[in-house]
């Protein structure tokens, strides 16, 4: 039977990664990876983690199933942290997945069994896996004008023109903090103006929030979500826990459903689960169970919220560091955007060839379009990538 498949190329990042490693040259630099590193290069589990771990390990009585949609006090506390009761909790379905990822997925199969025919328009560039998860779960996809590549700014009258020109009805995909791959967001003014095409054109945003904590703090960078909250009478918010609390493996992520009111919110969330059921039955339990100890403990989350900010703080530090090293190196190119952009990714802006060179050349590895994760610079490196950069310009 499988002699019929083909074998497939390796995903992009993943070889990136697996070259890079293999690379035996020094220095080199992975600016490939999709993980926050420290000033080490490590990707350590937050000390948060491992205090409320521990604590599990200490109380927790059982591992018996818990169900589709998760731990109540997981959702309860992620759906606080997200929307900070600007909507009533009676409207909202709420479900922990596996990841954003998961909840991506599931939020796709619950709009396919709601309209099958509808489109999900996603910006032009949009994460990268947007396209195969939410293409592959059977939606139809179209963009929306986000990023100038000329400016290297947001093209918020490209975006309003695009989000005009949709119909009534179809859903639209934000990325409401560290958008990846642009690391350009629009600011709280824009969002509104974004807000008022989506609540004109009666749109059902679909918000993708998987670097909350990471641009301004917790709430600015919610504030999308917060906004829209109060205006529109539907909404799906998918949030991750991969990278805020660092724990990618462990896969947590939630789905949120605003619907018009508590009857459709039961019917919305009987569907999701049913969802679920279909997919993976139940979400793993161990790092929700985390999430939610950090954030009901006002001890933990208060710690919680100091690693977070010495991750963003960081990221905003190795930005202005490559910055000043790249005017210093190559004076005659502008690269203010790098102090622009928020989160962990942002375009370098050189060609494919200028990307291979930097490859072949010196041992600095990212991906073709040339996004870069910001966390692969430390202090040590920084010199390194800005010399590099310099000579294939
Ligand atoms: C924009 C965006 N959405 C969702 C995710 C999903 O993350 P995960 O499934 O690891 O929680 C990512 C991860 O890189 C992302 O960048």
């Amino acid at each position: 039977m499988f002699e019929s498949l083909e074998l497939l190329p390796p995903d992009a990042i993943i070889g990136l990664i697996t070259e890079c490693r293999n690379d035996p040259r020094d220095p080199k630099v992975d600016l490939g990876i999709g993980v926050y590193r420290n000033a080490a290069g490590e990707t350590p589990v937050l000390d948060v983690v491992k205090r409320a771990e521990q604590r599990l390990i200490d109380t927790q009585a059982s591992k018996a199933y818990i169900g589709s949609a998760g731990p109540a006090d997981f959702n309860e506390a992620m759906r606080d942290l997200t929307f900070a009761g600007t909507v009533a909790n009676d409207r909202v379905a709420m479900l922990q997945t596996p990841g954003g990822s998961g909840s991506l997925r599931v939020a796709a199969g619950v709009i396919l069994r709601a309209r099958e025919d509808t489109t999900v328009w996603v910006s032009s560039p949009t994460w990268a896996n947007h396209v195969p998860l939410l293409g592959g779960a059977g939606l139809n996809l179209k963009p929306y004008a986000y990023y100038d590549e000329t400016t290297k700014a947001l093209d918020l009258d490209g975006m309003l023109d695009s989000l005009r020109g949709i119909p009534k009805g179809d859903i639209v995909l934000l990325h409401t903090c560290c958008h990846n791959p642009t690391g350009i967001d629009p600011d709280e003014a824009q969002w509104r103006a974004i807000a008022d095409v989506i609540v004109e054109r009666e749109l059902l945003p679909f918000v993708d929030i998987a670097y909350q904590g990471f641009a301004t703090d917790l709430d600015a960078d919610a504030f999308l979500i917060r906004e829209l909250a109060g205006r529109v009478p539907e909404m799906l918010v998918a949030n991750s826990c991969s990278k805020n609390f660092g724990l990618y493996r462990d896969r947590v992520g939630a789905l949120f459903v605003v619907t018009a009111d508590s009857n459709a919110r039961d019917v919305v969330q009987s569907q999701a689960n049913n969802v679920v059921r279909t997919i993976y039955s139940m979400p793993p339990d161990h790092g929700a169970a985390v999430v939610a100890m950090i954030l009901d403990d006002d001890k933990l989350r208060a710690d919680w919220i100091e690693e977070l900010t010495e991750m963003r703080e960081r990221l905003c530090e190795m930005r202005q560091l490559l910055h000043d090293a790249l005017r210093e190196e190559a004076p005659d190119h502008d690269f203010s955007h790098l102090v622009r952009a928020k989160g962990m990714f942002c375009f370098l802006g050189v060609s494919p060839e200028q990307v291979s060179r930097l490859k072949k050349e010196h041992s600095v590895y990212m991906v073709d379009s040339s996004r870069i994760n910001i966390a692969g610079i430390t202090a040590d490196n920084v010199g390194h990538i800005a010399r590099s950069v310099a000579a294939v310009l």
